[in-house]
């Protein structure tokens, strides 16, 4: 049978079990088409079982890859398994890009990238604040978490359901980082000039709480990672109260971008055509 990967070009994949629902090939395949590069970039679905073997053959060159994208819940074996992660992916245990350089496995994680690029774009200028809030403590939230730590912010304050999950990513994070029980977050709001949601808060069948973003600062930026729907309770009852909100399609989008230019060499545009096509498929 003829193999495409033994076509012209370069080859990468996003693999995960399940990885149908991933929207990455949409995204890689549109900058393949607009920038006129042979190459290719497909699922792989891979069973935990099978992952170690898949990173062998990715290691080997027999699989034709010259690298790819991770996602759950592969995230951690891949970091594992790398022969040269970054400080970025040893920090947080994690990677979500791997690629081929001089016969060696790289690896980093470029979900914090994807944040910051996404508030750069939307809100420029949101990172005078020196204090940020950031609810939930899960894996999204810890890739935040680095990347507004790494910015500058001077507090960042999680808060979080289960308030011991939240004093873990502030004793691994280092002393800006501070720890919050949900009932805290009226207090910790205050002065605040960005605001994040990690979490499926109000998007689980249950109803949104309300949330009173008033002690906020002013001027300040409203965002969730969570980008279906576009417009979250907690995005939509922010603008409401008159808050700049951004919202997670942004940070999908340029989440891919370091992974494409060291695959395929070219740095893309996260354009307004390319958001609209992902919109579509929603
Ligand atoms: P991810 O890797 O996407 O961040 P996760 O690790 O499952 O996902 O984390 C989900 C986050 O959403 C957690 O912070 C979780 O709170 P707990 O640590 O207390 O579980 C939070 N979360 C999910 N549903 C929630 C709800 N209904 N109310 C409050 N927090 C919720």
């Amino acid at each position: 049978m003829h193999d495409s990967r033994e076509t012209i070009g370069r080859h990468a994949f996003v693999t995960g079990y399940p990885v149908k629902h991933s929207r990455s090939p949409l995204i890689h395949g549109y900058w393949l088409e607009t920038l006129g590069l042979q190459g290719s970039y497909t699922r792989q679905e891979v069973l935990p079982e099978d992952f170690a073997g898949f990173i062998s053959r990715l290691k080997s060159g027999e699989s034709g890859f010259i690298g790819g994208n991770v996602t759950i819940p592969h995230k951690e074996t891949a970091f594992a398994l790398a022969d040269r992660p970054d400080a970025l992916s040893e920090e947080l245990g994690a990677s979500n890009t791997l690629w081929l350089e001089d016969g060696r496995l790289h690896a980093t994680n470029t979900d914090g990238f994807g944040f910051l690029a996404n508030l750069d774009a939307a809100a420029s200028g949101w990172d005078r604040t020196d204090r940020a809030v950031i609810l939930g403590a899960g894996g999204a939230s810890r890739a935040i978490l680095q990347a507004v730590r790494d910015r500058g912010v001077a507090e960042i304050h999680v808060v979080n359901r289960t308030a011991a999950r939240a004093q873990e990513l502030a004793d691994r994070f280092g002393p800006s980082v501070h720890a919050h029980p949900m009932a805290a977050l009226p207090e910790v709001m205050k002065g605040a000039g960005l605001f994040v949601n990690t979490t499926s808060l109000g998007m689980d069948g249950e109803a949104a709480p309300d949330f009173d973003f008033s002690p906020l600062g002013e001027g300040a930026v409203v965002t969730d990672i969570v980008y279906v729907p576009l417009v979250t309770p907690i995005l939509r009852q922010a603008a409401e109260q008159g808050f700049a909100t951004v919202d997670g399609l942004g940070m999908l989008l340029h989440q891919a971008v370091p992974g494409f230019e060291k695959w395929f060499g070219v740095r893309p545009a996260v354009d307004a055509r390319l958001r609209r096509m992902i919109l579509a498929d929603m």
